[in-house]
């Protein structure tokens, strides 16, 4: 019931809170941006406005504004020792930068973005078409840019943005680092998350994109969904988009009963699915032909969901380009919503997702393995059960809806709250040491064989069908999201939860193992938890006892200290 769900309301636990457990994110809005001091600085919101800001905007807002963002945008290939004056002069003849980075994918990029749009139609058209020997190129032109031309190099290179993450070895010795448990985790999410630049660069290549696909549709546009904006996305992750041509002006055209009007004829398929096809093949074939920077696609058209996939090349991405998708948008806008309501939600799912890749729990390749959506969704599900309730259940955000979040797609009901004010939480205070801890004890005992995990209820079902892992969709409740999954995968995921769960009851595993400046710390904590575990050998042994797993760690944990203490003697 709407009435008795929150004592808490969101703003109380929103932004400001957020905004000091992330300083790295902080830190990254401010960054030195721009050729501009005076543009830089009025972007760069002061600590104190961060404090201020009430609610989280709705997630369209926020993709409005990232889409608009991207379209004031270029990408130029340039040196490592570019003229970075000399640079940034040329471009602000077209118009005043208000920000722009740079980083390496096979080479050094820029990515500049203008005050205004009309200074990219200005600078395209002082842009030459390259002339080249032996070969022809097709002129298509897009904002990928080549920086060109002579002149001495400089002494110092480009100060470039890292997109990708720290190597899990780096990770295991900065967590092994910090002073508690719910600092690690802390850590995590700012070492893996999604950087200010990198989502930047996530929405120009979208927007890159839709240059090519608005040659046959010019109201197209391209969204990014899943975890490039979702709020659970790691630096690398794929780059999923969805081809939207639903805004295309006319759909919403009253024919009239009398009276002569006019409409378009347009060709007709057999099917949704089959439109969606054709589409795909021709978009995708263009992205092939006459994309720069696009390599290695391939049409994927008879899958569940069609899409191409290809690697963008200057942005390092792995691109799944799909169409009519509409509801895997909408639960990456319940993803975002969930993560934006309380600061533990995406700490939770960041150290999970962390967790499971370090064990082979997931993996990027498609198999019988629990996808990071299942697992997100396995973890929004616990927080769902905590008491009281850390996040509410996807039936009461459809409660608290309002008459502009109405949304029906094919027939399923995927109408939920958008506005953030409207939301009250639970005054729930677990830390997010107790919080990994019973998660991994929840799930180490759930009763998979007949429970299914259902969000929109926030409460186990009897399962609908014989599936070693049943999570019911949100969205199309007939469906199961982990239906992929194997018993073996399952057993795995179960034994692994027991083993981290246990792991963090032992007093010497869940304090500081302290260690001094300059030496490799000694694990404890959640770095303890991304060790190769034991479950595997266990397994492989048949029916050996779990305490030698523990003597393993044990052991593990013993040889380095005597590693460290024979470094320091
Ligand atoms: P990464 O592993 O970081 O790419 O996470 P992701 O959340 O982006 O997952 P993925 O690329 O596999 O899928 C993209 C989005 O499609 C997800 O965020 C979901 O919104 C949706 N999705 C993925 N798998 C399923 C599924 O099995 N069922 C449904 N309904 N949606 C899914
Ligand atoms: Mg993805």
């Amino acid at each position: 019931m709407a009435s008795s769900f929150g004592v808490c309301r969101l703003h109380m636990r929103g932004w400001g809170s957020l905004a000091k457990s992330f300083p790295k994110t902080e830190a990254c809005f401010q960054r030195k941006f721009g050729t501009n001091a005076a543009a830089a600085q009025a972007e760069v919101p002061r600590k104190e406005e961060i404090e201020e800001k009430a609610a989280p905007k709705p997630f369209i807002d926020v993709q409005a504004e990232r889409q608009e963002q991207a379209e004031r945008s270029v990408l130029i290939s340039c040196q490592s020792k570019t003229n970075e004056k000399k640079f940034l002069k040329l471009l602000s003849k077209h118009g005043d930068i208000k920000k722009y980075f740079y980083y390496e994918s096979y080479g050094t990029y820029a990515v500049v973005e203008f005050a205004n749009k009309e200074s990219i139609a200005s600078l395209l058209e002082a842009t030459a078409i390259p002339s080249v020997n032996h070969e022809s190129t097709v002129p298509f032109k897009s904002r990928l840019l080549s920086l060109r031309g002579s002149g001495p190099a400089e002494q110092s290179r480009l100060q470039c943005e890292p997109q990708t993450t720290i190597p899990i070895n780096e990770l295991i010795q900065r967590l092994s680092r910090e002073e508690s448990v719910d600092r690690q985790v802390t850590s995590l999410t700012e070492a893996y998350q999604l950087t200010e630049e990198n989502v930047h660069l996530r929405f120009l290549v979208c927007s890159l994109v839709k240059d090519i696909a608005a040659a046959y549709f010019p109201e197209c546009i391209i969204r990014p969904f899943g975890s490039s904006v979702n709020g659970f996305g790691k630096l690398g992750c794929d780059l999923d988009m969805f081809l939207d041509l639903d805004g295309i002006s006319g759909r919403n055209i009253k024919v009239p009963k009398t009276g002569l009007s006019l409409e378009y004829q347009m060709k007709r398929a057999s099917s949704e699915r089959a439109v969606t096809q054709s589409i795909l093949s021709v978009i995708g074939e263009c992205v092939d032909q006459f994309g720069p920077g696009c390599v290695g696609v391939q049409k994927i058209l008879n899958a569940r969901c069609p899409l191409v996939r290809f690697a963008h090349q200057p942005s390092g991405f792995q691109c799944d380009l799909t169409a009519n998708n509409r509801v895997a948008m909408k639960s990456t806008e319940l993803l975002y919503l969930y993560g934006a309501l309380d600061q533990r939600v995406r700490c939770m799912v960041f150290t999970v997702r962390c967790w499971a890749r370090a064990h082979g729990i997931t993996s990027s390749i498609p198999g019988a393995w629990i996808t990071n959506f299942s697992l997100t969704v396995m973890v929004l599900f616990f927080l769902q059960r905590r008491s009281p309730p850390i996040i509410p259940t996807l039936d009461h955000l459809q409660e608290l809806a309002g008459p502009g979040d109405k949304s029906v797609i094919e027939g399923n009901d995927c109408t939920f709250v958008s506005d953030f004010s409207k939301i009250q939480l639970h005054n729930n205070t677990e830390t997010l040491e107790q919080l990994l801890r019973e998660f991994f004890e929840f799930y180490g005992s759930f009763a998979f064989t007949k429970m299914s995990i259902n969000i929109r209820k926030g409460k186990e079902q009897n399962k609908p069908e014989v599936a070693p892992l049943h999570i019911q969709n949100p969205f199309e409740p007939s469906l199961n999201v982990s239906k992929n999954v194997n018993g073996t995968q399952l057993e795995r995921f179960v034994a692994l939860c027991q083993e981290s769960s246990w792991l963090l009851q032992q007093s010497d595993i869940s304090t500081p193992r302290g260690g001094s400046e300059g030496q490799t710390p000694v694990p404890w904590g959640l770095a303890t938890l991304l060790l190769p575990s034991q479950v595997a050998v266990i397994k492989g042994r048949k029916k050996r006892k779990r305490e030698p797993a523990s003597e393993r760690i044990k052991s593990l944990l013993e040889s380095l200290k005597n590693k460290n203490q024979q470094k320091k003697s």
